[in-house]
């Protein structure tokens, strides 16, 4: 039965929308693909239209997720799958799927309540080349989507039923976390297509669904610098330069202006179901990642 296929887009209602603008192009080094007219200010990584929808509000959180599949009958499907195990699920009129810049789309929420959206035929724009503001190589999306995200949820048990029995994700690894003060808790890190992880789900009490977005880039060497002007422009630094135990990820974390975090990554391993085994984790980091003020 089918199943997502990737991380299509991402709407993020952020207060400060012209800070955010300066950040995504001037640091990231996203496309600017201009503001519609209600107000939205659309960001570019790849061919596609838009990755991420940036719309004013007071959440600085998530909005919603844009869940990829690859046609109508994959929609169909994932639809079938998600009223199967108790999801409401209500079609997207044509202004809605006009305003995402899709084909047609679902939407529904998960168990935590974050807006999810699933949908096929994204608008493709191979006739205006992404060209980021920034030298760097380029993001690393196509089939893997564009990124990952981890969220905070407070039921893990319910969130996992939806994710992988209702949108079809598979489990990569696990990672037992130790915050300090014994608080242990075990992240689960899920993918849906060769990205090592699309979706990771930490099980904490969290005023924000939200804790990161990775975006891989195409070559060390973007890490490096970005890091060195994230340093220069007195941003932030969340998570120092380190590698990821499950996913290979050298990358390094940064503040958005909305509080929640950025992972800028590169080299991350891949899965291939067909031999994939699902693995234990002891520790995020095979070296590096530290977060400042936070014991080791
Ligand atoms: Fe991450």
């Amino acid at each position: 039965m089918s199943a997502i296929t990737s991380l299509g887009y991402l709407g993020l209602g952020v207060k400060d929308l012209g800070a955010w603008e300066n950040f995504a192009t001037e640091i990231l080094g996203l496309q600017s693909a201009a503001s519609t007219d209600d107000g939205r200010l659309l960001l570019r990584m790849d061919e596609y239209a838009y990755r991420l929808a940036l719309h004013r509000d007071d959440s600085d959180d998530v909005a919603y997720a844009g869940w990829e599949v690859a046609d109508a009958a994959g929609l169909r499907e994932v639809a079938e799958r998600l009223r199967a195990i108790g999801v409401e699920v209500t079609q997207g009129g044509a202004e809605q799927a006009k305003l995402r810049s899709v084909t047609e789309l679902i939407s529904f929420k998960d168990p935590s309540g974050v807006a999810c959206e699933a949908f096929y035929g994204p608008s493709i724009q191979f006739e205006r080349p992404f060209h980021s503001p920034r030298a760097i190589s380029g993001f690393v999306t196509g089939q893997q989507g564009l990124g990952h995200i981890v969220m905070a949820v407070g039921d893990m048990e319910k969130s996992l039923r939806f994710y992988l029995d209702g949108l079809g994700f598979r489990v990569s690894d696990t990672i037992d976390m130790n915050f300090g003060r014994g608080m242990q808790v075990t992240m689960v890190f899920m993918h849906c297509n060769p990205r090592h992880h699309t979706l990771a789900l930490v099980p904490v009490p969290a005023p924000k669904h939200l804790h990161h977005i990775m975006m891989q880039v195409r070559s060390i060497d973007d890490v490096g610098s970005t890091m060195y002007l994230v340093q220069d422009r007195k941003i932030e630094i969340a998570s120092t330069l380190g590698r990821h135990t499950n996913d290979h990820m050298l990358s390094f974390y940064l503040r958005t202006p909305s509080g929640f975090e950025i992972e800028y990554g590169w080299g991350g391993r891949e899965v291939d179901d067909a031999t994939w085994h699902l693995q234990k984790h002891h520790a995020p980091s095979i070296w590096g990642h530290r977060r400042p003020g936070m014991e080791r």
